[in-house]
């Protein structure tokens, strides 16, 4: 049996949904520990797409248990639509292989509001957020005023805290941001409806889990966004508000530390980053374009046009030591096809000094100046490649100075969107060490 995580290792988006989607295969149970659905997770299954905002990546495997762990936050219409979304392409979804943890939080409406109000008062300061109510609802979670999924089993209370909650925030709504109020009935009237079709889905998803874990199966964690997002180890302010480090997974999903086995990090072949905040290695020349066009570079949840750069090491190097690293699992290969040159960031040049590290202080990182490595490109279309031989030795060298920068192996090297584009070197659940 072993317990794997997979996780991002920069700015989000470098390919979970995809490498969960193939893993699931080796595994019984998918398991979704933090964030809520500004996560974007994409799936290309015999040239069909499918795009997971809340529900694990592992839905599409007939069979397998895909559970939505306590560190998640769930807005309860989005999951609604995504089932029936899915269920209208054929995909079974139904209580047996989908559950939704009861102490996960809810979503509420007025966190959306909140969350787009505030963004819109904070002008050119902005997040850049996904606007889906998320900072707002980890907020009340800390606030100790959140609504959770089992209050949706308990009408009574559910509307007397709504009726408390809504009091406040349409406050500072209308009085702060001088935006529109919520109003209640509507609220009230929606909430029957998210219970009823819930319900039958509300778990003690920790039990399951250890349930999962005697059994002697194999567990896939999901992790969303990436290291770099993480609320303290990330580019605070400009963040999420959850942790999408490896730790996050005993809180968020009620599995002790010492039951996990690997960590695979997801690490795409250049930067993308969607939202504000620093990013060293960004270009706004015609590579940069070449990366978006070729790579498809537009957020899966909100459609905005991704910044791209050049891979930064310095940035997986901390990924690696956050998240303590098994294997790498590099993505998107195929997109750096066609580049005369390639560039690694290896350094930052801050104020004349070389250093090796992200500063904590925002305005030194903006300061930083990428020092780079250039290695050769490649002509020849890689999409194909079934084993690592049969990549021209220029990607076998970028994968090589990469292995050596970071101190991971790469376990899997992915050549196209889809499930079958992919060399698996190393199956993580094949290799994970022994307890
Ligand atoms: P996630 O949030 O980490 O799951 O990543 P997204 O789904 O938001 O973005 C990754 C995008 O790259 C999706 O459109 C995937 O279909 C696509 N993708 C994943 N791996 C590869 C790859 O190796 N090559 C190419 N060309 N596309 C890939
Ligand atoms: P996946 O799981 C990329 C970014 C937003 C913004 C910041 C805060 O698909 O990799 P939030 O709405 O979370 O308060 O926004 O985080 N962000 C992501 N960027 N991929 C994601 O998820 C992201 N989820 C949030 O763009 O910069
Ligand atoms: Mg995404």
């Amino acid at each position: 049996m072993s317990n794997v995580v997979i996780l991002g290792t920069q700015w989000g988006d470098e390919g979970k949904g995809k490498i969960i989607d193939l893993l699931t295969e080796y595994a019984s149970t998918v398991v979704r520990f933090q964030g809520g659905n500004n996560a974007g997770h994409t799936l290309v299954v015999g040239g069909e797409k499918f795009i997971l905002h809340l529900i694990p990546s592992g839905i599409l495997h007939p069979g397998k248990k895909c559970l939505i762990g306590n560190g998640v936050v769930v807005d309860p219409a989005v999951l609604i639509s995504e089932i029936k979304r899915l269920r209208a392409r054929g995909v079974k979804v139904t209580p047996k292989n989908l559950a939704l943890s009861e102490r996960a939080h809810l979503i509420m409406p007025y966190h959306n509001a909140l969350d787009l109000a505030r963004e819109a008062r904070k002008g050119k300061k902005k997040i850049g957020t996904t606007g889906r109510g998320i900072g707002p609802c980890y907020e009340d979670k800390a606030a100790r005023v959140g609504l959770r999924v089992v209050d949706l089993l308990n009408r009574k209370h559910f509307l007397a805290n709504l009726r408390t909650n809504l009091e406040e925030k349409n406050f500072i709504l209308e009085k702060f941001y001088k935006a529109e109020p919520l109003n209640r009935a509507k609220i009230t009237r929606d909430s029957a409806k998210w219970t009823r079709f819930l319900a039958p889905f509300v778990a003690n998803i920790t039990e399951r889990i250890d349930q999962t874990v005697r059994k002697n199966e194999n567990i896939l964690f999901e992790g969303a966004q990436g290291t770099h997002l993480d609320l303290d180890h990330g580019t605070y302010p400009f963040v999420t508000s959850s942790n999408p480090v490896a730790g996050s997974v005993s809180a968020g999903a009620g599995l002790g530390p010492k039951r996990i086995d690997s960590v695979v990090g997801l690490v795409k072949a250049y930067t993308t980053r969607v939202g504000d905040g620093p990013f060293p290695t960004e270009l706004m020349d015609k590579i940069g374009k070449h990366l978006r066009d070729h790579g498809q570079e537009y957020g899966s949840t909100t459609g905005r046009p991704r910044r791209c750069g050049w891979l930064d090491t310095v940035v997986l190097r901390e990924s690696a030591r956050l998240n303590s690293l098994d294997m790498v699992a590099l993505t998107k290969l195929d997109i750096l096809t066609g580049l005369d040159k390639i560039k690694i960031c290896v350094a930052y040049k801050l104020d004349g000094k070389k250093i090796k590290y992200i500063p904590a202080d925002l305005n030194a990182f903006e300061r930083c100046e990428p020092v780079y490595e250039t290695l050769p490109g490649w002509t020849e279309d890689i999409s194909g490649a079934k084993k690592m031989s049969g990549l021209p030795r220029a990607v076998q060298k970028y994968i090589h100075r990469l292995t050596d920068l970071i101190e991971v192996p790469v376990g899997i090297v992915s050549v196209g969107a889809d499930r079958e584009q992919t060399i698996m070197l190393k199956n993580p659940f094949k290799t994970s060490r022994k307890r």
